[in-house]
């Protein structure tokens, strides 16, 4: 990622979080319509999910400019996510799923390099999270 995507991404990042709880609501509609099939994985009551969710994409975000001090972090997450049943293909449905409520979110704000910086982000962060859970889908 280079250092304007980063800025695009905390900055457009900033202009949600005041919506977050309508975005996490939004991003669990979405990503339910479009994958049923995952719905069963998660708890019946959201909420916590949801908070869950926000947090970890703000600490996320708040540290793209030094990733290899959270890589720890979302290598612990990407493990814990083979326990919650999660595979390699349901992160495209989980990226779609939060790009698209971004847009929702952000209005014009969402530019095609806003979009393109958040599709590096998420990219980024799958990528972590694929790469430990395989490693322990092999072990
Ligand atoms: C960038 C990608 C993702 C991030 C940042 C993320 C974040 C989180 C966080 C922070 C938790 C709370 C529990 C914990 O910390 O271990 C969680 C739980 C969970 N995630 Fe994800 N997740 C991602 C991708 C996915 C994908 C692709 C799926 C597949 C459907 C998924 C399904 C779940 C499920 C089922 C739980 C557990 C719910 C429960 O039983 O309480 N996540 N996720």
């Amino acid at each position: 990622m280079t250092p304007d995507q980063i800025k695009l991404v905390k900055h457009s990042f900033a202009q949600v979080a005041p919506i977050a709880d309508q975005a996490a609501d939004l991003f669990y509609d979405r990503l339910f319509e479009s994958a049923p099939g995952v719905r069963p994985l998660f708890p019946d009551d959201m909420a916590e999910q949801k908070k869950k969710l926000m947090q970890m994409l703000a600490t996320a975000v708040a540290n793209l400019d030094r990733v290899e001090e959270i890589l720890p972090a979302l290598e612990d997450l990407g493990r814990r996510h083979v326990d919650y049943g999660t595979r390699p293909e349901h992160y495209d449905t989980v990226g779609e799923a939060l790009i698209w409520t971004l847009g929702q979110g952000l209005g014009e704000a969402f530019t095609p390099a806003v979009e393109e910086a958040w599709v590096q982000t998420y990219g980024t962060i799958a990528q972590v999270m694929k790469a430990a859970a395989a490693e322990v889908a092999e072990a």
